[in-house]
Formats: C-alpha cells, sequence, structure tokens
C-alpha cells in the first residue's frame, strides 16, 4: 500500500465540514502514514486538536510562535519531512492566503516553504466557491501543480443545495495515493481494466448473470493508479463506488464490454480482462416482461463476442496492446485449464482463481491465485486481500513491460 510509511502533513482549516478530517485523519493512520497535523486557529473554533492528537498519536501544531522542546522551527521541519502536503477541509480563506504565497500562520509558513505535492479539499459555501476571486486563486494554484480534488456537489450546512460539500473522504484519499505514486513504475503507462460481472438480458426486467462482485478489478484500477499509471475502467454493473483518478466506462452486456475494449485497444499498453464476461446470451430478448405460465420455460442461447480472442488477432496488426492479462475463474482443474487459456489467448500473463473455495473469488475480500506466464515458472500466491494480489499482478506487468 502506497501509504505505508509516507510522512503526512495534514493541515486543517476552519470550516465546518472539519469533522470529516477527524475521519481522513484515522484512515491515513490505518494505511500505515506517518500524520502530521497543523489546525489553523480558526479550525480550533471547531474541534479540539485532541481527536488528531489521540489518532495520530503526535502532537498537534497551532501556534507558530510556541516555544519549542527542540530548536528546530516547526514550520520548517515539517515541511522538509513531507511526502505530501494535504489540505482538507481547506476554507476559502486559507485557498487565497496560499494563492498569493502569504505565510501568517503555521500552515501556510509550512506550505510556503515546502515542496512536497499539494493536495487541495476545498469546503464551503456554494457562493463562496463560486466567487471569481475563489475560482482565480484556484486556477492560479492548479496552474502551480496543485491538485484539488472536490468541491462536491449536495445539501450544504447552510441547508441549501450546491457545490462546495467536502469530497467524499475515499476520493481525498484516492487523490493523495495518486499524488504519492505519480512517478511509480507504471509512471505515463495507459492501462486498461475489465471489471465485473455482465448482464445479457433476458426481457426489459430479467437479465443472465454471474456472481462477480468486481472487486478484483476495481483493486487492480486502484492500485495501478498508485502506481502511476493512467488508468481506464470499463466496468459491467457493480455495487462499488467509481475510483477516484480512473477514467470510468459503463457497460452492461458482453457486447458493449467487447465494443469499449476494442475501441480503445490501440490507445492503451495494457490490457488487464478482469472482467467475468458472459460466455452465452439469450438469443432474443423479449420486448416484454415474459410472463409465468403453466410449463416450464426453454432458452435459447448463443455465443457472445469472445474479447480475449478478438484481442489476439488484432494485436499484431496493432502493436497493442503491448502486455495482456487474463484471469481464469474455474471451479475444477484449476492449472490444466488455465495454462489452456494462456495459450489459446495468448496472453502475456494468466491469473488463475479457484472460485469454489469460500475465501477466494467471487464476492469476497481475499484471493488465492497462481500466476502463469508463458516459459516462465508458475507462481502460487497465499491468500491475499485482493488489492495485495493487484499490487503483484500490476508489479509482473511492469516488470514485463521494461523487459520488451
Ligand atoms: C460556523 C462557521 C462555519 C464556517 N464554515 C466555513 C466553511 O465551510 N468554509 C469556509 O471557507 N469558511 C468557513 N467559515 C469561515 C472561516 O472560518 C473563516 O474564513 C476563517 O477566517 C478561516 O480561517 P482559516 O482559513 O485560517 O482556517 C465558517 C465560519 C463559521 C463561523
Amino acid at each position: 500500500m502506497i501509504l505505508q510509511g509516507k510522512n503526512v502533513v495534514l493541515g486543517v482549516t476552519g470550516g465546518i465540514a472539519i469533522y470529516k478530517a477527524v475521519d481522513l485523519c484515522s484512515k491515513l493512520v490505518q494505511a500505515g502514514a506517518n500524520v502530521d497535523v497543523i489546525m489553523t486557529e480558526a479550525a480550533t473554533h471547531f474541534v479540539t486538536p485532541l481527536p488528531f492528537q489521540t489518532l495520530t498519536k503526535r502532537p498537534v501544531s497551532v501556534d507558530m510562535f510556541q516555544l519549542l522542546r527542540d530548536t528546530e522551527m516547526a514550520h520548517i521541519s515539517l515541511s522538509k519531512k513531507a511526502d505530501v502536503l494535504v489540505i482538507a477541509p481547506a476554507t476559502a480563506n486559507t485557498i487565497a492566503k496560499l494563492a498569493l504565497g502569504l505565510a501568517d500562520n503555521l500552515l501556510t509558513s509550512t506550505a510556503l516553504a515546502s515542496r512536497a505535492p499539494l493536495v487541495i479539499a476545498p469546503a464551503m459555501d456554494a457562493d463562496m466557491w463560486a466567487h471569481p476571486a475563489t475560482q482565480q486563486n484556484v486556477q492560479l494554484l492548479r496552474s502551480r501543480g496543485a491538485v484539488f480534488v472536490g468541491p462536491a456537489r449536495g445539501r450544504l450546512a447552510s441547508g441549501r443545495m450546491g457545490q462546495g460539500r467536502l469530497a467524499p473522504i475515499e476520493d481525498i484519499l484516492g487523490a493523495i495515493r495518486q499524488t504519492l505514486g505519480s512517478k511509480g513504475p507504471l509512471a505515463g503507462v495507459r492501462v486498461l481494466v475489465t471489471a465485473g460481472g455482465t448482464q445479457e438480458p433476458l426481457d426489459p426486467v430479467r437479465h443472465i448473470g454471474n456472481r462477480s462482485s468486481g472487486k478484483m478489478g476495481y483493486a487492480l484500477a486502484e492500485a495501478a493508479r498508485d502506481m502511476g499509471a493512467q488508468v481506464i475502467l470499463v466496468s459491467a454493473p457493480t455495487c462499488l463506488a467509481p475510483v477516484f483518478g480512473v477514467e470510468m466506462l459503463h457497460v452492461r452486456t458482453a457486447a458493449e464490454m467487447h465494443r469499449a475494449v476494442m475501441e480503445r485497444l490501440s490507445q492503451v499498453d495494457v490490457l488487464i480482462m478482469a472482467a467475468a464476461v458472459a460466455d452465452y446470451r439469450p438469443k432474443h430478448a423479449a420486448v416484454q416482461k415474459i410472463k409465468k405460465g403453466a410449463k416450464g420455460l426453454v432458452l435459447e442461447l448463443e455465443r457472445t463476442e469472445d474479447i480475449l480472442g478478438a484481442v489476439a488477432k488484432a494485436r499484431p496488426s496493432l502493436g497493442k496492446p503491448r502486455v495482456v492479462v487474463g484471469f481464469a475463474a474455474e471451479t475444477e482443474d484449476l492449472l490444466k485449464n488455465a495454462r489452456e487459456k494462456m495459450h489459446r489467448k495468448k496472453v502475456d500473463l494468466l491469473v488463475a482463481n479457484d472460485v469454489s473455495a469460500p475465501d477466494s473469488g467471487f464476492g469476497v475480500e481475499t484471493n488465492r491465485v497462481v500466476l502463469l506466464a508463458p516459459g516462465k515458472k508458475e507462481e502460487a500466491l497465499p491468500l491475499l486481500p485482493k488489492f495485495e494480489v493487484a499490487e503483484r499482478v500490476l508489479s509482473k506487468v511492469a516488470a514485463l513491460l521494461e523487459a520488451e
């Protein structure tokens, strides 16, 4: 996980969304980051430093002129050790000061002294956000490389609807992870991941589907983003939230997924087919809802598009993708079937998972997989969280790209 051992300076300013910063702080600590919190004086009117200090197990800095235990100046030491400076929530006032280069409190002084990447999550009243002064300040900070996440639309503290809510914490974490990983082993690499189980309509209200949750594919998209890749996620319907920093394409059927993948094939360096694509679809989807009858119902099915087969055919002339990764979900003869699929589909890496085990495969948080590559020794990974499986797969992809 990219946040493990990273030094995150979390600046907290005086906005009503501050209570959400406590959750952000907790999640950063849980992800293994060393978090130093700086609060503005206004922020301390909303919450005390206590929750941040308790969660980080470190003193919270507020006062620039506080006598220090050692002789190091807080704004200099924090600015130099930071791998990333995050300001969440960021008030209109602090954004304006950052744009001007003011250094009138510990947070703005630290920001001015730091060369670490800056992630800003604004939260304010919709009119404050829309004001030309704020918009110009945001543009100026963006042009200097600051990463803005949010604000989101929705109900504001005033009771009005509008743009000004703090971005979801998952998105702020996504922006921090993407920023930290931007120079990672997949920097500049374009990766397309497919995820989820396709749905083949029977009638307007029913479909043939499968039990894929999409978790493996979404984990791959997140992990690729954290390693610096530009990611497109072609997703069949899932219950999962969109992945921050990833271009999302929503599809439903195997035919739609086939079209989405083939249209983008020449633009991507890596294709990872983690979706569970239907092999068959109803030959005729009924226009109206099928009525219950006294007798049984016979359905005629036809083959769907073979996406990996089509990719294998198109690859030699396109010269893209440089690396193709397939997944094989099997309930019997795992390795025999996986080896056969690897050769038939001409993939560079095949991830074989036994979906019959209760702790591996569809719907669960963990996976037990074997990695197969032509001419290479098979590698059986232990039971791992899907995100760690994703990281291992992508490390192999990075090695394959390098070996080209
Ligand atoms: C109850 C209350 C809620 C506020 N909420 C916000 C807010 O959500 N966003 C914002 O930009 N300012 C908000 N303000 C105004 C800021 O607190 C004010 O501009 C302050 O000077 C910000 O200081 P700081 O940027 O140093 O933290 C609020 C003020 C009050 C009294």
